[in-house]
């Protein structure tokens, strides 16, 4: 078709939609729809991984039988497959090429659950965007994320991919990145479709076990795993993914009350939901159908646009419309979601990319990338050692993630060059190896090492030290899709390394690179200062270098609460008070010999843990410190649709420049239905001089304080509300105001 021709046509589309006033993209849709035939319809919903450019994909693509290709990099094989695509098939329909861009393409950010800990949306933003940036100079303009199921479980190796346990921080993040990956237009060159995913509830998988069944009552999912994928459909987000869990035995795949009645219906989203990897086809396993030809039936039913890999769709929808099994007016339904897309990203105008060979590990990427590093780390407990002074002068550096460049990244970078990576020891050498004397040894050579003989050295390294920078943790394929972990202590030898070094009497400085909380009650114990720092990308070497000799403050807070051990699992602040809350219980190592049944004092908690986690939800130390003022109210009664000011004081007590996130807390402590005991409603990250003070303010209204009734209506109930504004989910005093 000649470019003139092209032109005539979408003249002639542009007329036609100002006839009907209708928006312009949906006539070319109604239009392309009216020529295509069923084939091409299906054609359009099948999605293909990357086979280069062999025969049977370009015979496929000048057949219209594929409408997207994910995991293809090559910017010359994307622009070849889409020539293919565009000017040997029919109707010249462009490919959308998709990629896990989960937190960076090539410069790498922190891993999400770091993101989150950093409580500074703009991070994730700004992380999203350069990832955009990177990924659209190869063709990639659909990315599958965020991740933004909600996840309170450690064991879950997907939490590293998420943003933690808290419905409002996972929302503020998921639409920040949304935000990030698809820029100010979706048709820029630079912008890709963002992909809010999985949906829905797969963070409850039972035991922490990918892939999991889940039981979730509507009420909670409403309250606690939906609003983080529906401020993803606020934030514009054009697509949504499928999740492989089912929801009460409804696998999402084959979910109508999911994707057609919330999804479709509540939220009114017009983008395109894409199944996961061969999740139609997993709903045989699930046992909810027969075989593909019925899950192909039921995954259409339910709302999924595009089949990822299944074949399901290019295998039996012809079959099942020819059959009357389904109406070819259903199958249009999930073309036009898939076109609107298409149009949306400007993909009929541009549909091929213009290489850029220096889009790649720009510097502002790198200091964005550092900056993220330093803003996610946690500083968990600091007995007077961090910041490293001149005091000292040798610093051991060891540990099996001291020098591990391909760990840093974290799950989910398929396209990191460890080449690219600055690990710690690197950073710390580099940069301080003037100052002080650097003594690298690793102790083990990698987290899951059992092999001891390293040990020696690496205490003997210590031996020579004035203080000890133990790097452990966890590889990074240890986390991440399918990677869960029944035990979340240390992988390998790594605690007996730390209890080795911790008897040479040198103090230590023990710095966690994970894709989850671990349970390491005793290691932090044996060390002077802990520093959680996720797996902190490209740039974690020079961010933590920074941290730990001073030049960077630590200013993270857990995006998800650390257990003190895995059998307190589930385990999160946002808990129900229960009808006997832990209180004067007397643990198993107090609990005196031959002592009667009932004397341990009846309430909820374990006899080997207590009723606490190790670490809260929102905890984060600084190498200053802060005062908060008690609240003040605007008042102390809120008018049914009126908004009240919550008001605190923040002092920074200490004698750095230093950062805070000021956190808003609401509770409702009589209501229709047992409420959380805390759920946080705002944040506000702020940078205090030493002395400074700073009032901060958080308008508060009905709308922050409703919860979803069993009827499926959500509003607040009238009545008492108590607030806090705090450090974390523990601590600060609440104050009350009544709800008309
Ligand atoms: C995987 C993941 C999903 C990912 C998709 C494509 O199985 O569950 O998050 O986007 O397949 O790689």
């Amino acid at each position: 078709m000649t470019k003139k021709t092209v032109f005539i046509l979408m003249l002639t589309t542009l007329l036609f939609a100002c006839q009907k006033g209708k928006d312009s993209t949906e006539i070319k849709i109604d239009k392309l729809i009216s020529e295509m035939t069923l084939d091409e319809k299906i054609g359009q919903m099948n999605q293909l991984t990357g086979m280069g450019l062999s025969d049977d994909m370009k015979e496929q693509l000048k057949n219209g039988r594929v409408g997207s290709i994910l995991n293809e990099v090559d910017v010359n094989i994307i622009n070849e497959l889409q020539r293919i695509a565009v000017e040997e098939s029919r109707l010249h329909i462009p490919l959308i090429f998709g990629r896990d861009v989960i937190h960076g393409y090539k410069t790498i950010f922190p891993i999400p659950l770091g993101q989150a800990a950093s409580w500074d949306p703009k991070i994730a933003e700004t992380g999203a965007r350069i990832a955009a940036e990177e990924a659209t100079s190869v063709g990639i303009r659909w990315t599958f994320a965020p991740m933004v199921d909600v996840s309170r479980d450690p064991r879950w190796g997907r939490i590293a991919e998420s943003c933690g346990e808290d419905p409002y921080l996972t929302s503020v993040f998921g639409a920040a990145m949304v935000k990030g990956f698809q820029g100010d237009k979706l048709s820029d060159s630079n912008s890709m479709a963002a992909c809010a995913k999985h949906f829905a509830g797969y963070g409850a998988a039972e035991a922490g076990k990918d892939y999991n069944t889940t039981w979730i009552p509507d009420v909670q999912l409403r309250d606690v795993y939906l609003p983080s994928f529906k401020a993803a459909v606020d934030a514009g987000a054009a697509t949504f993914m499928c999740s492989f869990n089912d929801i009460n035995g409804v696998p999402s795949s084959g979910n109508k009350y999911l994707n057609r009645d919330i999804l479709r219906d509540e939220w009114k989203f017009d983008g395109m939901l894409v199944s996961d990897w061969g999740s139609i086809d997993q709903m045989i396993s699930h046992g909810v159908s027969a075989n593909l030809k019925n899950a192909a039936a039921k995954a259409i039913e339910a709302g999924v646009d595009m089949d990822m890999m299944a074949l399901a769709y290019i295998t039996h929808l012809k079959k099942l419309v020819e059959e009357g099994v389904i109406s070819e007016k259903i199958i249009d339904e999930s073309v036009r979601n898939i076109l609107r897309v298409k149009f949306r990203l400007g993909l009929f105008e541009n549909p091929n990319v213009k290489p850029d060979s220096n889009a790649f590990y720009k510097p502002e990427a790198i200091a964005a990338a550092k900056y993220a590093a330093e803003e996610s780390a946690v500083l968990l407990k600091n007995n007077n050692l961090l910041p490293l002074g001149s005091s000292f002068k040798t610093v051991a550096v060891v540990g099996p993630l001291a020098d591990a460049a391909l760990e840093q990244f974290g799950t989910w970078s398929f396209d990191a060059e460890p080449a690219h990576a600055v690990t710690p020891l690197k950073a710390i050498t580099d940069m301080y190896g003037k100052q002080y004397k650097i003594i690298g040894e690793p102790g083990l050579v990698f987290s899951r090492d059992s092999n001891a003989t390293g040990i020696t050295k690496a205490v003997a390294a210590a031996k020579k030290a004035d203080v000890v920078l133990v790097f452990a943790g966890e590889e990074a394929i240890l986390s991440g899709e399918a990677h869960c972990r029944a035990d979340i202590s240390l992988p390998g030898l790594q605690n007996q390394l730390i209890s080795e070094l911790k008897k040479t009497g040198k103090p230590i400085v023990l710095v966690i690179m994970a894709g989850r909380p671990l349970t390491i009650e005793k290691q932090i114990n044996e060390s002077n200062a802990v520093l959680y720092a996720f797996h902190g990308g490209t740039m974690a070497g020079p961010a933590l270098a920074d941290l730990i000799f001073g030049k960077v403050i630590p200013s993270g807070k857990l995006p998800v609460t650390i257990p003190r051990m895995v059998g307190q699992i589930p385990v999160y602040y946002a808990h129900k008070m229960t009808g006997r809350p832990g209180t004067n219980f007397v643990t198993i190592d107090k609990i005196p010999i031959g002592v009667f049944q009932t004397s341990l004092g009846n309430t909820s908690f374990h006899l080997d843990a207590g009723d606490k986690p190790l670490y809260p939800f929102g905890y984060g130390l600084s190498y200053s410190t802060f005062e908060y003022s008690k609240v003040k109210l605007s008042a102390k009664t809120m008018e049914k649709n009126g908004k009240i000011t919550a008001e605190c004081t923040v002092k920074n007590t200490g004698k750095f420049d230093a950062k805070e996130v000021v956190q808003l807390y609401v509770r409702d402590p009589v209501a229709s239905l047992a409420r959380p005991v805390r759920e946080l409603k705002g944040f506000e990250k702020i940078l205090l001089k030493a002395g400074e003070s700073k009032t901060i303010k958080f308008e508060i209204d009905a709308t922050q304080l409703g919860f979803w009734h069993e009827d499926k209506t959500y509003y607040a109930e009238p009545g008492e509300f108590q607030v806090w504004i705090s450090k974390d989910s523990q601590s600060g005093e609440a104050v009350s105001f009544k709800l008309k």
